[in-house]
């Protein structure tokens, strides 16, 4: 899991105590309260929740992550109930530095958590009610949990987002900085895992970050789906108080405000956009996974993992293992499940609000923080890692890799790809049968398959001449190589992460 900041964890042990333990020292008013509920909903039961429900419906040992964006979205929403003459302006402000005192308490992680908060939501409100007062009760007016708790997540999401590319920036930073390192080094390219054609190694590089800006891309496009002002929708229906809700899209920074109530407290498309765009990121990092794996075993040796990101064996002395990419593949899966999850939640479901609809905060949070570790801890590896050119150097001078430019010859001769492609191929298995590379067959080795060839054929046969022919653009010839690094350092430069919206509260 990803470390959070430390008021955080801290947050989340104390939850974790208070639903365990229940500290005395925590219960406000429970020697005073006479209600057989000591729920903020209480009135209409007539017996306690048990334990067991307490428990099983509690979301805060997870939706403690809120709280910044709770407080936030609590405190827009005060300042609209003043301008809705709802709040005083003094009500408006000691709310408001109330508010804020139990922000620092979260921050400070002396935040006092009791055994009945449900939620981020209640506890917030129960302990601004401990410190101002009767004035507290006046908070939920105008709002349910149900907008709250949509509002809540689409802030987070905005806020978590803006870290998100910034963390794939960084990546992209580290695979460029290879990319131009190694604008000289010719590999073998493959496909089929078999040695296919020479590309540079910044070709295979800039690959993946061109993948990432893809990635970073479908981020942004579903920011502006998240970036909608649901407060004011009420459990369902609206509201009967005259809140401006623009007033509180302004406050809060959202361009946009929703347009229907009961379709703004049941809408989590939103939560699975950004589960399926952070799936396409880590199936991204699981093929470069998979090649790091790949390319730092004995038998490719392209490459060595930096041993401060590596591991031994507990038995074999001789071992260092790849277990980082290993572990970004491996939890791919967990980020795929929890997409499926919410999709699965979802299904079915009759509108408004359904409590099921809390199972998307464990599925969101946790694919988040994966993703967010995942970029962060392979920024640095790969900026790290070494790539050894002899071994490369090496390996480009076996398997064929020049066939197709054979072929090509030939098509320039004037015979069809078609035909050329029998020729060539006899030859590569001539060759096999000799145990020979094509670069070393003589002319009339050539000629005795095809009449065609001439001694310049001959000059063909290196890896840099291939390369140096694939010159369209978006191939792998030097030239269009740098054009596509310079271009996406650019972009990348230009594509400064987005800067968090006016967050004027
Ligand atoms: N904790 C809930 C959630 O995460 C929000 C509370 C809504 N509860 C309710 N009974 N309407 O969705």
């Amino acid at each position: 899991m990803r470390s959070s900041s430390q008021p955080s964890r801290a947050v989340k042990s104390s939850s974790r105590t208070a639903r365990a333990a229940g500290p005395k020292r925590l219960l406000p008013t429970s020697t005073r309260d006479t209600r057989p509920s000591n729920k903020p909903w209480g009135g209409r039961f007539r017996e306690k929740t048990h334990v067991l429900v307490e428990r099983f419906t509690s979301s805060l040992p997870f939706d403690w992550k809120l709280f910044e964006q709770d407080i936030r979205g609590s405190i827009a929403h005060c300042k609209t109930l003043e301008r809705a003459k709802v709040l005083s302006q003094q009500e408006c402000r000691t709310m408001i530095h109330g508010l804020e005192r139990v922000r620092t308490e979260f921050r400070k992680e002396c935040f006092p958590f009791a055994p009945e908060d449900e939620d981020i939501h209640m506890a917030v409100e129960r302990r601004l009610t401990q410190l101002i007062g009767p004035l507290g009760g006046k908070l939920h007016t105008g709002r349910s949990r149900n907008d709250q708790v949509a509002l809540d997540l689409r802030l987070y999401l905005r806020d978590v987002l803006g870290t998100l590319e910034t963390g794939i920036q960084a990546l992209q930073g580290s695979l460029l900085g290879h990319a131009k390192k190694h604008l000289d080094v010719t590999m073998p390219g493959y496909t089929h895992l078999q040695r296919a054609q020479p590309v540079l190694l910044a070709h295979h590089w800039l690959a993946y970050v061109e993948m990432l800006e893809r990635d970073k891309g479908r981020l942004h496009d579903t920011l502006s789906r998240v970036d909608v002002m649901p407060l004011g929708s009420g459990a369902l229906a609206g509201t009967n108080y005259c809140l401006d809700r623009f007033f509180t899209a302004k406050l809060l920074g959202f361009p946009h405000v929703t347009r229907n109530s009961i379709d703004a407290v049941s809408d989590r498309d939103f939560v699975v956009e950004v589960l399926a765009s952070l799936s396409i990121i880590m199936m991204h990092l699981s093929r470069l996974s998979e090649e790091l794996v790949l390319w730092s075993s004995q038998e490719f040796r392209f490459i060595e993992l930096p041993d401060g990101f590596c591991t031994g064996s507990s038995m074999m002395p001789q071992k260092k293992n790849p277990d980082v990419p290993e572990l970004v593949r491996g939890k791919t899966g967990r980020v795929y499940g929890h997409l499926l999850a919410v999709l699965t939640m979802l299904k079915g479901l009759p509108l408004s609000y359904n409590r099921d609809l809390q199972e998307d905060k464990e599925p969101l949070f946790d694919a988040i923080d994966t993703v967010l570790d995942s970029v962060e801890i392979y920024s640095e590896l790969v900026k790290r890692l070494r790539v050894r050119r002899d071994v490369i150097a090496q390996a480009v001078g076996s398997g064929f890799l020049l066939a197709t430019e054979l072929a090509d010859y030939l098509v320039m001769k004037g015979i069809s790809f078609r035909e050329a492609h029998g020729i060539v191929g006899r030859l590569v298995r001539t060759c096999l049968g000799k145990n020979q590379e094509l670069h070393e067959l003589t002319l009339s080795d050539l000629q005795e398959a095809s009449p065609h060839f001439g001694s310049d054929a001959l000059h063909l046969l290196t890896p840099e001449g291939a390369i140096a022919r694939k010159a369209q653009f978006g191939g792998t010839a030097r030239h269009q190589v740098e054009t596509q690094l310079k271009a996406m350092e650019k972009a990348i430069h230009a594509s400064a992460p987005r800067k968090a919206l006016a967050a004027s509260l």
